[in-house]
């Protein structure tokens, strides 16, 4: 038997990040008193699901990644009484709540890691520990994702524990077949509290090779492909469906850095295989960059169009996408993929040209409003501790501004920064000192105006949401890529028996001439969206359209 379930295929969800999404006591800190008071907003977009980034108490050093207690809610957001409020009132309104579940690592003030450096049992064997080796030589030579190699060391216990991010993220060793209970009691704590699902962090990093060897194949980043899909990350996600997810009828997504659709389909094959429901990918977001973000490259259309429909051909008919084109880990999508000149259209484009494939969308809080970088002028202003160490460790010969570049276009908190939701003081986002910098831009781009604006990025995702649920063509349809070989426009159609649908997005400011494939008469077809009121024969700057044929 197959996963059982799909409530999530016809549904849009929103990704809250805590800390940026809405103050609502006063203290500069987004919390859930803030997410209840829009859960209208979030509603009327249409979207019909919440994945919170991490609400559980952590000592923030990874703004909430690195988690202390598991089994409540972080007293600055509220606590376990505000969230029960924010999901009886997502419930009510229709909407499903998913957390998010990170059991790679916890962070180094987790009762567990106390006990387990003093080796107080059964706590000794929940992390992974290594003596030291001789010539002050590391138990192996991968590096840290976010800081240095993979290996700090703890005074206390005198050996070396293994941390993938952050030095307070240690890893657990989920090779214990206690941390695998533990994961299980995390995961039915909060079914049992009503939770729908989970976004899974980094889970595919969760099983690493037996006896932890050297990489001896990469330059930079050494590691990755080792504990990436280790030995054991089928059996433990087998493991938890048939303890856990077999019981309840929740959703599983699976954050998997560097996955092919071919390997996705080993977790997501709708069949009695199936461990998982959908995997975000990061082959989309590579367009401008090179293996991470802060290896800026310039933006290649081609690159963009080929992963997006490598993942749409690749699972189609076989698994389900999660589609997005922002989250918290990445820059915006309007300073990356679009552009700042034309903010209004090519937000508007770049939301077109996702909705409409085949998947489930989801919405980053302010990607709705068409928010941008943030470019602070002093690299003192960023938070991330992954940014901060870029900063203090790459390029340390260059000049500020040669190292501050990077650092606009690949740091995380460039899309960290609180919403706009007015152009009042601090963009309304609180009435006390915000935790973080505002956007100065908050006075031109944010949602009050948008609000009364029928012509707004805001209405337009309403708009191409509800479009999006009412066709056929996009739940089910085939999807067909054309004119691949174009660096300006990205063609796409979704058939199914009833409905053909064409979407034909421009990437340049530069006019290009609309082209439709040559069985799509446009003349006959409805335009159902345009970022534009009039839409000729040359497509204007990142126009996008889409097209309805009935048969
Ligand atoms: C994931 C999260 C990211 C976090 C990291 C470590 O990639 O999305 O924000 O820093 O895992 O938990
Ligand atoms: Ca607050």
């Amino acid at each position: 038997m197959s996963k059982k379930t799909t409530w999530y295929k016809d549904m849009v969800f929103y990704q809250i990040w805590p800390r940026s999404f809405k103050d609502g006591n006063g203290d500069g800190m987004g919390d859930l008193y803030g997410v209840y008071e829009k859960l209208d907003y979030i509603k009327s977009l249409g979207c019909d699901g919440i994945w919170f980034s991490p609400l559980y108490p952590s000592p923030g050093v990874d703004c909430g990644y690195d988690i202390s207690d598991y089994m409540d809610i972080a007293a600055e957001f509220g606590g376990m009484d505000a969230f029960t409020k924010v999901l009886d009132g997502a419930h009510e309104r229709g909407m499903k709540v998913i957390m998010d579940l990170v059991v790679n690592h916890t962070s180094t003030e987790h009762e567990w890691f106390k006990k387990s450096r003093e080796r107080i049992e059964p706590y000794t064997d929940y992390y992974i520990w290594r003596p030291a080796k001789a010539h002050g030589k590391l138990p192996n030579n991968w590096d840290s994702l976010f800081e240095g190699k993979a290996w700090a060391w703890d005074e206390v216990r005198q050996e070396y524990y293994m941390h993938l991010f952050a030095i307070e993220q240690a890893d657990l060793n989920m090779d214990n077949p206690l941390v695998r209970e533990e994961v299980k009691k995390i995961l039915k704590f909060w079914l049992d509290r009503g939770v729908d699902g989970f976004r899974e962090d980094v889970i595919t990093f969760i099983s690493k090779p037996e006896g932890l060897p050297d990489d001896r194949l990469l330059p930079f980043s050494k590691g990755i492909f080792m504990f990436n899909h280790g030995p054991h990350l089928y059996e433990y996600l087998e493991e938890f469906r048939r303890d856990v997810f077999d019981h309840y009828d929740a959703m599983v997504l699976a954050e998997a850095p560097m996955v092919t659709p071919k390997k996705a389909l080993e977790y997501i094959t709708e069949d009695d295989t199936q461990v998982l429901d959908m995997m975000i990918q990061f082959q989309t977001q590579e367009a401008d960059c090179f293996f991470t973000d802060f290896r800026h490259t310039p933006f290649n259309l081609r690159k963009m169009k080929k992963a997006f429909s490598r993942w749409q051909d690749g699972l189609a008919g076989k698994g389900w996408n999660m589609l997005y084109i922002e989250n918290h880990d990445h820059p915006r999508m309007v300073s990356r993929y679009g552009s700042e000149k034309y903010q209004k259209a090519s937000a508007k484009m770049l939301c077109a040209m996702y909705m409409f494939q085949s998947g489930t969308p989801f919405v980053y809080q302010g990607q709705e409003i068409g928010m941008t970088n943030w470019y602070p002028e002093s690299p003192l202003m960023y938070e991330d501790v992954q940014t901060r160490w870029q900063y203090n460790n790459v390029g340390t010969n260059k000049s500020d501004e040669k190292r501050l570049k990077p650092l606009w276009n690949g740091s995380r908190d460039s899309a960290r920064t609180p919403v706009q939701w007015s152009a009042e003081e601090n963009a309304g986002f609180t009435t006390g000192t915000p935790w973080f910098y505002v956007n100065e831009n908050y006075k031109e781009i944010n949602v009050a105006e948008q609000e009364g604006d029928p012509d707004s990025v805001l209405n337009f995702y309403r708009k191409a949401i509800s479009l999006r649920k009412t066709l056929s063509a996009v739940r089910h349809g085939d999807y067909t890529e054309h004119f691949k070989g174009s660096s300006k426009l990205y063609t796409y159609t979704r058939e199914d028996k009833r409905q053909k649908l064409l979407v034909v997005c421009s990437f340049t400011d530069e006019a290009v001439k609309m082209k439709a494939p040559a069985d799509f008469d446009t003349s006959k077809a409805t335009l159902l969206l345009s970022n534009y009121k009039e839409n000729g024969e040359t497509m204007k700057p990142y126009e996008v359209r889409v097209y309805l044929l009935n048969k």
